[in-house]
């Protein structure tokens, strides 16, 4: 009763005001705002003032942002992120940007097969996300920040943006058929291009039926610093303010760089500011995928507005005014308390795309991509060969291709003072949490976690928890809102991350399901599994064996019978190609190399061993292994059966009692050690696998081309046989151990 009444009030407490995600150091004339265009009174409801000095935001270290640490494979970027380019100094958020090469093995995807690529990223940059930190639906942003670099200089992309909560940037798996989705309407014309999609009536995942979901991004700056001024008069540097969305405009789009023909492009709804006009520079982009069906097209509706150094030398505010209310809906940006840009539902009405209403989570990065504010060949200066786009400010050759003034300008900071978020309180639309009521993600990404890390960077989750305290130190000094005890940072109640620098976090609100005592169901490892499966199959093949061995006996006519059994024979017909097992489905997307996803249902620990290119070696050779390895042995094969055995049809090898006592009683003589099980496979080294996988391959098409000359399985064969063919076999057993050394340790306990 008494814990009741308690939670009661917690709870009435917590509508009254949310303060679980609230900086402490945020001052009071900062803990309330006023819409500017409606009025309604917003309250904080988030912050971070990054007052305290040496955070750091690197995975695990804080509640509120994570700092990535790893290549961005999007929009042709020259830099890689490293998490300690991100920290907290003199009461700024300091993401800094510099010329610090970085060589990586980049896994890529050729023809279904992983392979790693030696790539060197010439910039270090950062990027902290909020995803699957804090999220919030509805309210006004406001980000207090001077930009990196100098005004005059182009080549730097700073930016401060939110993305839906299902998608998780530069993990490109996230991103694909889910990139910026916000329609609610059944199209089959669009379905496999919108992966959660309104016209799956029973969606798993707690998804809602016949419900369109996504992530859609709204860009509250990009900054394009540079001289010179675009067609109709836009002056550089300018900013961009964006509402990114899908479905965008198939046919007679405006071309990039010219003002759309009126009719063209969404008009009605929209709202400029005094200095701003329509970002006539982009208007979206298409996003490639392996066939035509699955390729969409995503819109920008986007205004530029120009600004001036100031905004390169002082702090200015960047403002988004994020309203869902039903009737209501909008977003609005301002500059320093000026209008820029408004949407407006209606114009929307061109595609039929939604205003965004998904939970969101804050971005705050700086890029380096040729395709922002770079030198067009012909800007370049004279001699400068544009064939090779190096881009490196380390020498002479690929330094010209960089903007003027570049390599000087580094390393640049972009400084952000404050991040703070506002809601009204009393408006249900608005909400805290990247998995709400209304928009339940949590199930979804658990049951697509592989998406959103990366076992190629050394991820083994997306993200670990926060570890409060446990940093080394010397004193207390060391343990921020802390104390040093043997030789470890040990936090006070309201501190966390390993040295206690950040405030804890919280949502005081939970839309999930009350939280149940969940038994966690038996774990059978793959090996006990197979030998389950084996027994229960052999076990009904005996008795199915016994009954007709025994109705055989009765009539005196003993004609061999083969009992369904599902190993294949010796010699089994060359055309038959059995499905595919679980091996990722091959797609090629917008963005360049990494890894495309694959579809899993559920966490699958044993995926991480069948997908390093050893697993997927031996899925191929499993596939067509009798091309290759003789199992079982002659030896076995010309055992003579004993008295009243013979041979079990369909298992060389096998002898099978049919009369007598022993009635039904299996002698096997078969070498299980050598038998191509997944298992035995796995264990040989790579080398030795792919010949294997070769030869098999070559006799497969072989007796192909003899039966059946121009099947159309050939090409398909031979490509596939090429992708095994280029798998570094020294790189693949080293994958492999690791893979396995990670299965143990994620099955451990589980047993
Ligand atoms: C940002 O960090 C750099 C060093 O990485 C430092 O030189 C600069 O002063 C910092 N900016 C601020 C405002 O502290
Ligand atoms: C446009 O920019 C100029 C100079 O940057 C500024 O003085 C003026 O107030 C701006 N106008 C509006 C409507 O924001």
């Amino acid at each position: 009763m008494a814990v009741a009444a308690v939670l009661g009030l917690v709870v009435l407490s917590a509508r009254v005001a949310w303060s679980g995600w609230v900086d402490p150091q945020t001052p009071l004339w900062a803990r309330a705002t006023t819409a500017i265009e409606t009025g309604f009174a917003h309250t904080l409801v988030f912050s971070d003032e990054f007052e305290v000095e040496g955070r750091s935001f690197a995975d695990g270290d804080d509640p509120r942002w994570t700092a990535v640490d790893k290549n961005d494979y999007t929009n042709m970027a020259l830099h890689y992120y490293h998490a300690d380019h991100v920290r907290t100094t003199n009461g700024v958020l300091n993401i800094t940007t510099d010329y610090a090469p970085t060589t990586f093995e980049s896994a890529e995807d050729e023809e279904g097969f992983v392979q790693f690529k030696t790539r060197r990223k010439p910039f270090s940059s950062g990027l902290v996300q909020g995803w699957n930190k804090f999220c919030f639906t509805g309210g006004i942003v406001e980000i207090v920040a001077r930009l990196p670099g100098k005004a005059t200089v182009g080549g730097l992309w700073p930016a401060m943006w939110l993305l839906g909560a299902m998608a998780r940037a530069t993990y490109v798996a996230s991103t694909d058929w889910m990139w910026p989705w916000s329609y609610n309407t059944c199209d089959r014309e669009r379905q496999y291009t919108q992966e959660i999609n309104a016209c799956e009536p029973s969606p798993h995942y707690g998804l809602r039926p016949n419900t369109g979901r996504g992530a859609p991004e709204i860009d509250i700056l990009e900054a394009m610093p540079g001289v010179g001024t675009l067609n109709y008069g836009l002056e550089k540097p300018y900013w961009s303010t964006s509402y990114q969305v899908a479905p965008g405009k198939l046919h007679d789009r405006p071309v990039e760089g010219k003002r759309p023909n009126p009719g063209q492009w969404y008009e009605d709804g929209l709202r400029y500011g005094g200095n701003t006009s329509i970002n006539a520079f982009f208007y979206g982009e298409e996003l490639k995928h392996f066939t035509k069906r699955e390729t969409y097209v995503a819109d920008a509706l986007s205004a530029n507005t120009h600004i001036d150094d100031t905004h390169f030398t002082n702090f200015h505010t960047y403002r988004l005014e994020w309203e869902v209310e039903p009737d209501r809906e909008a977003l609005r940006w301002y500059l320093d308390g000026d209008f820029i840009y408004e949407i407006l539902p209606r114009s929307l009405d061109f595609t039929g795309a939604k205003m965004p209403d998904e939970p969101m989570h804050i971005l705050l990065n700086t890029a380096v991509s040729s395709t922002w504010g770079f030198p067009l060949p012909w800007e370049q200066p004279p001699g400068c060969d544009s064939s090779k786009k190096c881009y490196d400010c380390g020498s002479q050759k690929c330094a010209c291709q960089l903007p003027v003034g570049f390599c000087e300008m580094l390393p640049a900071h972009y400084e952000i003072d404050s991040v703070r978020v506002y809601q009204r309180l009393d408006e249900k639309s608005h909400k805290i949490g990247c998995s709400t009521d209304t928009h339940p993600t949590r199930r979804f990404i658990e049951g697509h976690v592989d998406r959103y890390f990366d076992p190629y960077n050394g991820e083994n989750k997306p993200l670990h928890p926060v570890k409060a305290g446990g940093a080394r130190c010397r004193s207390s000094a060391t343990c921020g809102d802390g104390t040093c005890v043997s030789g470890r940072c040990r936090c006070s109640p309201t501190a966390t991350g390993p040295e206690c620098k950040a405030f804890v976090a919280f949502n005081d609100i939970s839309y999930e399901e009350p939280w149940r005592l969940r038994l966690s169901t038996p774990f059978v490892p793959p090996m006990l599994r197979t030998a389950v499966l084996a027994f229960l199959v052999l076990t009904a093949g005996i008795v199915a064996f016994r009954i007709s061995a025994q109705r055989k006996a009765r009539s005196a006519s003993l004609i061999a019978s083969s009992p369904a059994l599902p190993t294949p024979s010796n010699n089994p017909p060359p055309k038959v190609e059995p499905k595919k097992p679980a091996s990722p489905k091959k797609r090629k997307a917008a963005e360049p190399p990494a890894i495309k996803r694959k579809k899993t249902t559920g966490v699958n620990h044993e995926s991480v061993v069948y997908e390093t290119n050893k697993g997927k070696l031996v899925q191929a050779l499993l596939r067509r292994w009798w091309y290759a390895i003789d199992w079982p042995s002659k030896e076995a094969r010309s055992k003579v059966p004993e008295e009243n055995f013979e041979v079990l049809s369909g298992f060389p090898g096998v002898h099978v009692c049919t009369s007598g006592p022993r009635l039904g009683e299996l002698v096997d003589h078969r070498d299980h050690d050598a038998a191509p099980s997944f298992v035995n496979l796995y264990a040989k080294p790579a080398k030795e696998l792919k010949e294997l996988v070769a030869t098999a391959f070559e006799s497969q098409i072989n007796q192909l081309k003899n039966h059946e000359p121009d099947s159309p399985m050939i090409p398909g064969l031979q490509k596939e046989m090429k992708g095994a063919a280029k798998i570094n076999a020294d790189k693949a057993d080293v994958e492999a151990r690791k893979a396995f050394a990670e299965y143990q340790k994620n099955t451990q306990g589980r047993r």
